[in-house]
């Protein structure tokens, strides 16, 4: 499934810009397939977060890559979706923070945090069959699975998407800065199938992917309607 990584499971790669809907069609897909669900945008936030509250700047890599290291991280499985603790405390509630929205694009840039977090997205496989969403799956996390999607949306049917949910996040401005950096930025896999969800259903967008998946004959997919 990747260069590093000898597993009996399978894995479904989904990644896209903010907010084009990856993490609902995710879930969604991931519950009907029976897989576990992970989105590793989860991890990237919750190293944002860690920073924050140690008053750490994101443009000090040094600073921030030891508070990482120094941390003690525990990963989990709960009710088939990946859940984590950092030094004992769970910042679910913190991951979409003002102020991680603000800070995680330049906290994901730093070499050793992605380093850190891949070389845990890929022992997870060990673990389960696995949907993961995010910005590299199918293109530096899994790079050899089968099943990889890329789902885009206008930025302008994203950031009413965002704003339904009550969010301030500067979409245009994370965009730039996901697809610009120089470690693993935010690029299409050559082989992933990608679709357009501005104007598809949230069960449409995993209807197309579940047609895709029995083409490409992954085990349990085939006995699911699209
Ligand atoms: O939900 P949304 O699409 O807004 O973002 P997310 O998936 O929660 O990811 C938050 C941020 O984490 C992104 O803007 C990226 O900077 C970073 N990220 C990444 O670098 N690599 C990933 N595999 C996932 C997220």
């Amino acid at each position: 499934m990747s260069p590093d990584i000898d597993s009996e499971y399978s894995v479904v790669a989904i990644d896209g810009p903010a907010a084009s809907g990856k993490s609902t069609v995710a879930r969604k897909l991931a519950k009907r397939l029976g897989f576990s669900y992970v989105n590793s945008g989860g991890l990237y936030r919750a190293v944002a977060w860690l920073a924050g509250e140690h008053e750490l700047r994101p443009d000090d890599w040094s600073a921030v890559s030891a508070q990482v290291r120094k941390s003690v991280f525990n990963f989990y499985l709960r009710n088939k979706e990946l859940s984590f603790l950092i030094d004992g405390n769970n910042p679910d509630t913190h991951l979409r923070d003002e102020k991680v929205n603000r800070t995680v694009s330049a906290i994901s840039a730093i070499p050793e945090v992605r380093e850190f977090l891949v070389a845990h997205l890929r022992e997870f496989l060990t673990w389960d069959n696995l949907v993961m969403e995010g910005r590299d799956i199918g293109s530096i996390v899994f790079p050899d699975t089968p099943y990889k999607f890329y789902i885009d949306a206008s930025l302008e049917v994203r950031a009413q998407r965002r704003a339904a949910q009550g969010q301030r996040d500067d979409l245009f401005f994370r965009d730039r800065a996901d697809a610009s950096r120089r470690a693993s930025p935010l690029t299409i896999a050559e082989d992933a199938h990608v679709i357009d969800s501005s104007s598809l259903t949230i069960d449409g967008v995993v209807g197309e992917i579940i047609g895709r998946l029995k083409i490409k004959r992954l085990p349990e997919a085939l006995g699911l309607d699209s």
